[in-house]
């Protein structure tokens, strides 16, 4: 049965963005995973050739943008967020004049180019910490870590009780030439991960000039990784001893503890972003305003007045919506999510990013059809209840119609414009996420959705190289969730996304006001509107069926109807005759 509605929309603006030139304000960013994007070399492993020989696609598909993550010199143990040389390529991906390649063909096809920044650790095969090791306790090479002697009579517990991220103690002990027992260093993810000191001048001064490296090669910003861990609480308190005082009951990324989000850490960035409003692009047409590099902060930082904080107007640029990835798939929660993110980001003049997928989450074709509201989990195993994938890919398309209606900048993950689920059965000697062994098997870990991009059904791999055996294994029905099978296809999720993206770079809803409408009970229900454009409304339905004004005239829709019916886990856009 149908409810009707009046479908008033309320007189003010829940969110009126000023509408600026800075392209980062309401851009559509796509993220290269390089590892699983295209294999030019056939090595099983993905590159930078690769993805330059596909910018075309990224074009056609209608982004603005591309995020790489890291494709530094690693020794991969962390799939390269393990970073042992910051100013060259590894040559598993390519060399610097590939980057080069990159960089200049993509913005010939005017594509700005993001890479990914690793600031808080590095690898243990970085030069800087094979220093530190063998100039022994004491040394300067050593205060550009987090080295500490251990507790106890001969230093044989570590100097606090924090967890790493990975699983297992953050702290690893070394051993001096003799091979005794010496001091032990701090590690947040990884042993092959040794966080840096921050409050070390030379750190510092090294990651201005790793900046001006990449903006002197032409990239037109920076995602930054775990950009709220890189200041520690003074004296590296015990965690739980913080928790308990910060009246908080569990310790993990993004509630507080002595790790995460200092206030420290605000003079970095303030640093950080003297050095890109410094670099005014000359010479390009395509570059009209001073500031236009622009950085984007991955911090897993809550409330969102606390996240608002990395984008006050002289910090980054941009951080991650993370909220809104975790919101519950309920209308209610949806609501109260998108208006407190324009609420904390106004506040402070940033523009909000929406993101549902990327490198670290279960991809949300497979995530929004797990019980709704339960916590999200790292990695599903073969035998895990398996989410039902036709709901999933129904509410993941309703998920992103949504996300791309609304104001402000967008994240798309690699893959998600084919529908791809998360790799679900994927065998366990397979994996590859340092988690999987350092939470000693209680963790499956994000390998499913880091599987490597099926381009074509019937060639090896899917398309994605010539090698028959890629890093990660591919499911079966990436064949038939292929480019090669979906191209031109009307009704395919990436025709879908083709035309959402080109509506909304066409009507410039990035740039848009968010107006809330008083819809159905159960539905998300807005108009965005910018000045010389028509309204766009946007409603996802979340209750039983409903139906759209008689005025209404369809943009996109997220199924495939062609009434004004609009069935539960369905987005439409529309315009008012
Ligand atoms: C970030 C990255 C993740 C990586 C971690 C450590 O969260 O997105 O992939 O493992 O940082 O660098």
């Amino acid at each position: 049965m149908s409810q009707t509605t009046t479908w008033n929309s309320q007189s003010a603006p829940a969110h009126d963005q000023t509408p600026e030139a800075e392209w980062w304000r309401s851009s559509t960013i796509y993220q290269v995973y390089p590892r699983s994007w295209v294999d030019s070399n056939g090595d099983g492993v993905g590159d930078l050739p690769g993805i330059t020989s596909k910018l075309p696609y990224l074009r056609d598909l209608g982004v603005d943008a591309l995020w790489i993550s890291p494709f530094y010199r690693s020794p991969m143990a962390d799939a390269g967020y393990d970073v042992a040389d910051y100013r060259d390529i590894d040559p598993l991906f390519g060399s610097l004049s590939d980057a080069d390649d990159l960089i200049a063909r993509a913005h010939e096809l005017d594509l700005r180019v993001i890479v990914d920044l690793v600031p808080n650790h590095s690898s243990d095969e970085h030069e800087w910490f094979k220093a530190a090791l063998a100039a022994g306790p004491g040394s300067p090479e050593r205060e550009r870590y987090m080295f500490r002697d251990g507790k106890g009579e001969n230093g044989e517990e570590p100097p606090n009780d924090w967890k790493a991220i990975f699983g297992g103690n953050a702290w690893t002990r070394v051993t001096d030439a003799d091979g005794n027992p010496e001091q032990w260093y701090l590690h947040l993810f990884d042993p092959k991960q040794p966080d840096f000191n921050w409050n070390n001048e030379a750190v510092r001064e090294e990651f201005l000039s790793i900046l001006r490296f990449w903006l002197d090669r032409g990239v037109d910003g920076f995602r930054v990784d775990v950009a709220h861990s890189l200041v520690k609480a003074d004296g590296l308190p015990d965690h739980s001893a913080h928790a308990k005082m910060a009246g908080l009951s569990d310790a993990n990324h993004d509630n507080g503890g002595p790790m995460w989000d200092q206030d420290g850490v605000h003079e970095i960035y303030r640093a950080w972003r003297e050095v890109l409003d410094s670099y005014n692009p000359v010479d390009d047409e395509r570059y009209d305003s001073a500031g236009d590099r622009a950085m984007c902060a991955e911090a897993w930082v809550n409330p969102p007045e606390r996240l608002a904080r990395y984008v006050r107007p002289d910090e980054f640029h941009q951080a991650f919506n993370f909220a809104f990835l975790e919101t519950p798939w309920r209308a209610s929660d949806l609501r109260e999510s998108i208006a407190s993110s324009y609420a904390s980001n106004d506040a402070v003049g940033a523009p909000t990013t929406w993101v549902l997928s990327n490198h670290d989450v279960v991809r949300h074709a497979t995530r929004l059809a797990l019980p709704i509201g339960e916590p999200r989990p790292n990695g599903i195993r073969a035998e895990d209840p398996q989410p039902d994938a036709a709901l999933g890919l129904c509410r993941a398309k309703a998920a992103t119609a949504l996300e791309l209606a609304l104001p402000g900048g967008a994240y798309l993950y690699q893959g998600e414009e084919l529908g791809l689920p998360e790799h679900t059965t994927m065998a366990d000697e397979a994996r590859q996420d340092p988690t999987w062994e350092r939470s000693e098997h209680t963790e499956a870990g994000r390998d499913g959705c880091r599987v490597p991009m099926p381009w074509a059904k019937d060639a090896p791999s899917f398309g994605f190289g010539s090698g028959d055996a890629p890093w990660l294994p591919q499911p079966d029905v990436y064949g038939d969730l292929a480019v090669d099978q979906q191209d031109g296809v009307p009704g395919s999720t990436l025709e879908f996304y083709r035309h959402m993206l080109r509506e909304r770079r066409a009507r410039r809803l990035g740039e848009g006001a968010l107006t809330w409408v008083e819809g159905p009970a159960d539905t998300v229900a807005f108009v965005n509107s910018r000045d010389g454009h028509e309204d766009l409304w946007c409603v996802t339905n979340f209750g039983g069926a409903t139906t759209l004004p008689d005025d209404a005239v369809v943009v996109v829709r997220s199924d495939e109807r062609d009434d004004l019916t609009v069935p539960t886990d369905v987005t439409v856009w529309f315009t008012r005759a």
